[in-house]
């Protein structure tokens, strides 16, 4: 049987019929074309499908879309400013070269926005600690401590 889902996505409300087996990676890919969240493993393991539900991590690809009903759900299209300009974060991994494919990248960044939010990011092993459930196969890590790093020095951590 299908469920009426009410939920906001990026602060826009949203209202969807979707299959109780829907994940909400799915949903935010295929149905509503919000294709920044990607799809690694699609079995909760390589952190690629990263998105906050009322403002805490989750992976998308093991969160059922009924789930959502009633929350925030904020993806890597609702992180920047009104106008476009990047996240500190998204611009920290520019000016670190925390990317090569990009395709972990969305995630990376989600994770790590509420790694800072968590005050997790008070040195490079608490970074690495938190932020081990996101994968890079370029192996862009150390890019991705600093640019997490950096943020974090910005806003005074
Ligand atoms: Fe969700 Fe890999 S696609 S954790
Ligand atoms: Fe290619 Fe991370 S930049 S997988």
């Amino acid at each position: 049987m299908d469920n009426a889902l009410a939920f906001t996505v990026n602060g826009r409300p949203t209202r969807l019929t979707v299959d109780p087996r829907e994940s909400l990676l799915d949903v935010l890919r295929e149905r509503l074309e919000l294709t920044g969240t990607k799809k690694g493993c699609d079995h909760g393991q390589c952190g690629a499908c990263t998105v906050h539900v009322d403002g805490r991590r989750v992976v998308s690809c093991l969160t059922p879309a009924v789930k959502v009903d009633g929350r925030a759900v904020t993806t890597i299209e609702g992180i920047g400013g009104p106008d476009g300009e990047l996240h500190p974060l998204q611009q920290a991994f520019i000016d670190n070269d925390a990317l090569q494919c990009g395709y972990c990248t969305p995630g990376q960044v989600m994770s790590g926005v509420a790694c800072l939010a968590e005050g997790h990011a008070s040195d490079d092993a608490e970074i690495r600690e938190y932020m081990s459930g996101n994968l890079c196969r370029c192996g862009a890590y150390v890019g991705i401590v600093a640019a997490i790093r950096q943020t974090a020095r910005q806003a005074g951590r």
